[in-house]
């Protein structure tokens, strides 16, 4: 089942998979990001894919689970928005002048003038806007775990010379990145009007609702849980305002692991 809708012209969500293994929590953001995509006719393009694997790691089994999940989830929501490029963005890049790459399971060459491309960046000048849709053809992310304070892993990205958008000030998660951009171009909602819930302070409750541990996102913002993905509106609930939109996986669980994405 095609589940996708006709009425926006195809577009492109480049993730580049810069951690090497397909974390829990990086699959969770890609299970949010199917989901925030779902109508808007984009395709979801992971670029490095061979680093959803990591041979050399012992939990390379546990990467090849999450991978299978990956797959069963997008087939779940018709199988067709995900394209995997084995290799790093760069090499698909000809003499900055087009992005080349094959759909394979629709037999299709795609290119698109390097100047149509657009790599998300907290760093960069120009503000992300409603317009950008109209005037580019894809959007890259880095797909990587956030750290507090951030390194700038984006930057080896940023080095191929990309046109670059912002969003906040302030970092996001991957998954949030491609939300904001995706209410911004496609609700045609503007940053500033956008209602964000600034280093939320999550807490686990145990079964009988006692709070049992809390952990800030210090440094990340999140767009607020007011906003219906499914149904592409903000909903007028006061108590969602300071909720953060999260999977509840992450929210719930993966927050009170202790990482190290390094
Ligand atoms: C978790 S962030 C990675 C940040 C990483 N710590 C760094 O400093 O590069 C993952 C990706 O989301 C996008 N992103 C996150 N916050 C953003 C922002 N405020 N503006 C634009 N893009 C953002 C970027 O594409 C970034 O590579």
């Amino acid at each position: 089942m095609d589940t996708q809708q006709p009425q926006f012209p195809r577009k492109y969500f480049i993730i580049e998979q810069v951690d090497q293994g397909l974390y829990d929590w990086a699959l969770c953001e890609y299970f949010n990001m199917l989901r925030y995509l779902q109508k808007t006719n984009a395709k979801l393009v992971f670029t490095n894919s061979s680093y959803f694997e990591d041979t050399t790691s012992d939990e390379n089994e546990d990467y090849q689970k999450n991978y299978q999940q990956l797959q069963e989830e997008h087939e779940k929501r018709g199988g067709n928005m995900i394209i995997e490029l084995k290799d790093k963005i760069g090499k698909y890049i000809q003499n900055q002048e087009k992005l080349e790459f094959d759909d394979e399971k629709k037999n299709e060459k795609i290119s698109i003038p390097f100047k149509k491309v657009i790599l998300l960046d907290m760093r960069a000048e120009k503000e992300l806007q409603p317009s950008d849709l109209e005037d580019y053809d894809a959007f890259v992310f880095g797909g990587i775990l956030g750290d507090h304070p951030p390194k700038d892993r984006t930057k080896e990205l940023r080095n191929e010379g990309f046109e670059l958008r912002k969003l906040t000030k302030i970092q996001m998660s991957t998954d949030t990145a491609v939300l904001a951009s995706k209410i911004i171009m496609y609700d045609k909602v503007k940053l500033e009007d956008i209602p964000f819930v600034e280093e939320p302070e999550i807490e686990k409750k145990d079964q009988k609702g006692k709070i049992t541990e809390s952990c800030q996102m210090e440094g990340f913002t999140y767009v607020s849980a007011q906003y219906d993905p499914e149904n592409s509106v903000f909903v007028n609930d006061p108590s969602l305002r300071n909720e953060p939109l999260m999977h509840p996986k992450i929210k719930n669980e993966l927050l009170f692991v202790d990482f190290d994405f390094s």
